[in-house]
């Protein structure tokens, strides 16, 4: 894995087109003294994550980002992971909200979780963030972070984005649904990639 390079604050692209994480990463830089600008914004296209971990996804984001700006870009690919799904949806947990008339929608997706995990007690699952960092010149950084936690169904609460509402942090009692934007990210799978990427290279 390539050696994390210092970031000085500067005009940095968000690698992606949801607007949840894209909340929750500016909330992070901005108070760096970043200037964040998001890959929409710069009217570039959604690459197809056609990659078989969060790692590849990432970088295949970042990459295309930097590439296209020739400036460093910062990406993240995430999932839940569920015990009683041996993983799933994992990597493809975006993919899980997709309608067959193309939208998304994840109160269904949500609903698939809890029908597939079926009767199985263990409502154990994870939240995983993979950050990759990419400059122009083709270098590729990691960072990542996961948060542990249980499932519940019924989704409870009307904040964040994705599958927050059906996800409790360990030691919790609210979901990320129900919890501020600060709450969550005294939690979260993203916060914590990012202070992995924080303590790297923004010595
Ligand atoms: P991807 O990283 O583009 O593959 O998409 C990640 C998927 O995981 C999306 O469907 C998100 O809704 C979901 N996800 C990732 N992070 C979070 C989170 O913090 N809260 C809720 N859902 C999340």
């Amino acid at each position: 894995m390539a050696e994390p390079r210092r970031l000085a604050p500067g005009r940095l692209v968000l690698a992606s087109h949801n607007a949840g994480k894209l909340r929750e990463l500016r909330a992070m830089l901005q108070p760096l003294g970043f200037e964040v600008v998001s890959a929409g914004e710069l009217g570039l296209p959604e690459p197809e994550e056609s990659g078989d971990s969060f790692h590849a996804n990432a970088a295949l984001k970042a990459s295309a980002a930097a590439q296209a700006t020739g400036l460093p870009a910062l990406a993240d690919d995430s999932g839940l992971e569920v015990a009683a799904l041996a993983g799933a949806p994992g990597v493809r947990t975006a993919d899980w909200a997709i309608q067959p008339g193309g939208g998304r929608d994840y109160a269904l997706a949500m609903a698939r979780v809890a029908r597939e995990a079926g009767a199985n007690p263990d409502h154990s699952c994870a939240f995983v963030s993979v950050l990759a960092l990419a400059w122009p010149d083709g270098h590729v950084q990691f960072h990542e972070g996961r948060v542990e936690g249980q499932w519940v169904h019924p989704p409870r609460g009307p904040d964040g984005f994705g599958y927050d509402p059906m996800f409790i942090p360990a030691g919790e009692s609210l979901t990320f649904g129900e919890m501020s934007s600060g709450e969550k990210a005294r939690h979260s799978h993203r916060a914590r990639a990012f202070q992995a990427f924080a303590a790297a290279c923004l010595r």
